[in-house]
């Protein structure tokens, strides 16, 4: 799917039901809870939550998406303690040496969603080689939103749209909704037509607020690390009942 096809809009439901999703994204709640379940450090949840994300990379190739983005670290996840954001961003460091090398061989193209510069040194040269090592890759699409905030997303491109304007090369009273998405991190990527959140919690905590406008959303209980084949399937099933309309008419 090239970057920038502007064939990329979204379809109202057919009588057969939707299109299928070109774009998943998903929102990994829950490790903390999984470990408190079975009297384990969080740590022990944020690491069987990476093998969850193993499950759903396999499980969306399979079905043949080809756009999935992970929120994995929040930009308010830095209020987090110390310890636990220590923990978390060794384990982002530690999965992509571990992956990168399978994820490239299976054609999958990384891409790195949020504020890197806050990552200490050595996990960001660790995404700047992901992104770079997979660069050429067409099959399957993976964003990963790390220190990403969808207001802080929206406002870097409204910085940068105000400097373009004062710069002289964007006209402010010709600056549209498809402009705009330009400024984006996510600027020629079609939106996720599915939003999956697990946990039970039904809020976006600050995802893809833009992009999702015209998501379907769908809230699972169960908790991160025991998402698999069988949920994702059955997230699939439910968007496939569900009617997109876009603002038009019913069909
Ligand atoms: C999701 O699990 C992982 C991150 C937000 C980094 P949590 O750590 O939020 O787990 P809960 O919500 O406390 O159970
Ligand atoms: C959202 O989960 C962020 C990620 C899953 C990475 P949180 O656990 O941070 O969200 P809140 O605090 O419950 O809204
Ligand atoms: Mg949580």
């Amino acid at each position: 799917m090239a970057l920038g096809n502007p064939d990329l809009k979204p379809l109202a439901s057919g009588p057969a039901g939707p299109a299928p999703p070109q774009h998943i994204a998903v929102i990994m709640d829950g490790n903390g809870r999984w470990a408190a379940a079975r009297g384990l450090p969080r740590a022990a949840g944020h690491r069987a939550g990476a093998q969850a994300v193993r499950r759903t990379i396999e499980a969306v190739m399979e079905a043949g998406v080809t756009w999935l983005t992970l929120y994995a670290f929040s930009s308010e996840n830095w209020r987090r303690p110390a310890d636990e954001v220590l923990e978390l961003t060794g384990l982002l460091r530690h999965y992509i040496r571990q992956e990168l090398a399978e994820l490239s061989r299976q054609g999958v193209r990384v891409r790195v969603l949020g504020d890197r510069t806050r990552f200490e040194p050595e996990t960001r040269a660790e995404l700047d080689r992901a992104e770079r090592a997979t660069l050429g890759n067409t099959r399957m699409n993976l964003n990963m939103a790390l220190s990403y905030g969808a207001r802080d997303e929206i406002a870097a491109a409204a910085r940068a749209a105000a400097q373009a304007a004062a710069d002289g090369t964007l006209d402010p009273a010709a600056l549209t909704v498809e402009k705009f998405e330009r400024f984006l991190s996510t600027a020629g990527m079609p939106d996720p037509d599915l939003v999956i959140r697990t946990s039970g919690e039904r809020r976006l905590s600050n995802f893809l607020l833009w992009q999702s406008a015209y998501a379907e959303l769908i809230f699972l209980d169960v908790l991160w690390p025991d998402f698999g084949q069988a949920e994702f399937n059955g997230a699939l099933a439910e968007f496939a009942r569900r009617e997109r309309r876009f603002g038009a008419r019913p069909a």
